[in-house]
């Protein structure tokens, strides 16, 4: 499916397009007999021939969330840029440019990515937080601001707490308002999933309005 996919967004793009084709690859999900590092040097190798531009390395799944510093597996939990040991791993062979993304908010850590070979990062959490943080860089100045740590027991409800949090941040900035680290993460959990359910329900409705109406597309 994902080979598809490139293939169908590179054949319907010109060719000097910086193919904006990310492709955001799970560098592992940590389960055991999963996607590891081995499989993910395989899919790179598949893409290259497709004219990816960049492949996004992240990692982890909702069962093992990785990706907001919690995996299953403790020895690979890190404080920041939680897959620099795959990436390190992968960016010796690989053929294409990669981007890493996780727990990357300070300036020598991302200095520290990008001088294992990895060609670009990427940040989520951080800007969220710190909306000016490209500015603070520029003057030599860090990210002087965390979202309230989780420290539920349940890792799957954390990670969810963790991403609403983020989604929370990023919706007081959409209206114009600055973010609010503090936020108890219950507080952005609750909404969120209000606002996720209402989402969901009007898809579901809309769903088979679109359905028609591009069945009546395809008949005329
Ligand atoms: C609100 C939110 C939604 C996300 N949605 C996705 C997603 O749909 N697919 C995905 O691969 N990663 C998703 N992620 C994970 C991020 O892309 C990223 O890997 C993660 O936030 C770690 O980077 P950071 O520490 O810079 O935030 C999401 C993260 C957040 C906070």
């Amino acid at each position: 499916m994902l080979l598809d996919v490139v293939a169908a967004t590179r054949a319907v793009v010109s060719p000097s397009f910086a193919v904006a084709v990310a492709v955001k690859l799970n560098s592992a999900d940590f389960q055991r007999g999963g996607f590891g590092v081995d499989d993910a040097r395989r899919v790179i190798a598949m893409l290259e021939p497709l004219d990816v531009d960049l492949v996004e390395l992240s990692g982890g799944s909702y069962e093992s969330p990785a990706m907001t510093g919690r995996p299953a597996d403790t020895r690979t939990r890190s404080r920041e840029a939680y897959f620099l040991d795959l990436a390190r791993d992968l960016v010796t062979t690989s053929p294409l440019p990669l981007m890493l993304t996780g727990g990357i908010t300070r300036r020598d850590t991302a200095d520290r990515v990008l001088d294992s070979g990895v060609a670009l990062i990427g940040m989520g959490t951080a800007p969220a937080v710190t909306p000016d943080l490209p500015e603070r860089r520029r003057n030599g100045r860090e990210a002087d601001r965390q979202l309230r740590p989780v420290a539920w027991t349940d890792k799957a409800l954390a990670s969810a707490a963790s991403m609403a949090q983020v989604r929370h941040q990023m919706r007081r900035i959409a209206r114009g308002g600055a973010p609010r680290p503090g936020t108890h993460p219950a507080r952005a959990l609750l909404p969120e999933q209000r606002l996720q359910r209402w989402a969901l329900r009007h898809y579901r409705a809309w769903l088979p309005t679109a359905e028609t109406s591009r069945r009546l597309d395809h008949d005329e």
